[in-house]
């Protein structure tokens, strides 16, 4: 890949800058952010890692939305983070103005790219894009899903002593508390979950998982996750970049698949060079579907709001 901004040098814009010039992912990264020398700082300090990590890409900080032109990929991390005690849903408002201006700049400058929506509410602003930007929903996709399954795969580590390589986890859903860990394909090295964990514990490890953004933030209450969130991301660029064709759970735009439309939210998708290539359709038991179900009436109550 040639070019890919990023837009916000916040702490999750500054380290999916960081882990994606770390793997090489492409010959120029701009970071781009409206507060004067943010970037361009971040930037400076990224760049000065290359020797140190032996990377070759060249990393740049700015103000200005010029400097994203001809971008293959635009990563969208701006806006206001939630504070303790809030959920997702109540920076919607703020963050539908901040993603409305970031997408005029994309269509002015970057028209043939690819979004990648990681602001939250991360459903609704990958929605949200997707209208106002009219490109194929290949192009416009969201980060949640390897995220939230990445997290669930430590938890079950941290418990079961178990190396994290052998661990398989899927996430559906909206990136909110009613997400959906899939237990029925959760496994240790191809072996059920259930195989190792009790009932009661794999419980634990689910409301954990819903609530592990919420944790991290209560620790810090200055800051949400950042380090976890960056490299879930930089999982999905290296997928688009090397056209790898993994299956990883992102938000997509749902046209009819899970029997739904008008929404975008958490599901199997097929990532490669051209993006979002296919939605894996799984075939959801009755408890899954519920749970599937409520998490996108969430979803679809806050694109109501819009
Ligand atoms: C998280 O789950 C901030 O939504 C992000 O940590």
């Amino acid at each position: 890949m040639q070019k890919i901004a990023i837009i916000g040098a916040g702490r999750v814009g500054e380290s999916t800058a960081q882990f994606l010039a770390t793997k090489d992912a492409a010959h120029e990264i701009v970071l781009i952010d409206i507060k004067e020398g943010q970037a361009e700082g971040a930037a400076l300090d990224i760049q000065e890692t290359a020797p140190l990590f032996e990377f070759d890409s060249r990393v740049s900080g700015s103000t200005e939305s010029e400097t994203m032109q001809d971008a293959d990929l635009v990563i969208v991390t701006a806006g206001i983070p939630r504070k303790p005690g809030m959920s997702r849903s109540d920076v919607l408002e703020t963050n539908i103005k901040i993603l409305d201006g970031i997408i005029d700049d994309v269509l002015k400058h970057a028209p043939d790219a690819m979004l990648l929506l990681v602001s939250n509410p991360v459903d609704v602003l990958t929605w949200r894009a997707w209208t106002r930007t009219g490109w194929p929903r290949e192009r416009v996709f969201g980060q949640a899903g390897v995220l939230d399954s990445s997290r669930m795969a430590a938890f079950i580590a941290l418990e079961t002593g178990y190396s994290t390589q052998d661990i398989q986890t899927m996430v559906l859903g909206g990136h909110g508390d009613s997400m959906v860990p899939m237990i029925r394909y959760t496994t240790i090295s191809g072996i059920g979950v259930e195989n190792f964990l009790s009932t009661e514990k794999i419980e634990d490890i689910i409301t954990r998982t819903r609530n592990g953004g919420a944790e991290v933030l209560a620790l810090r209450q200055s800051s949400s996750a950042y380090d976890a969130p960056a490299a879930a991301v930089a999982e999905m660029v290296d997928a688009i970049v090397h056209d790898r064709k993994r299956i990883l759970p992102s938000v997509a735009i749902l046209q009819g698949e899970y029997g739904h439309d008008q929404a975008a939210m958490g599901v199997p998708c097929v990532l490669g060079k051209n993006g979002m290539e296919n939605i894996i359709e799984l075939n959801l038991n009755e408890d899954e579907r519920a749970q599937f179900e409520r998490s996108l009436s969430g979803v679809k109550k806050d694109i109501d709001r819009l």
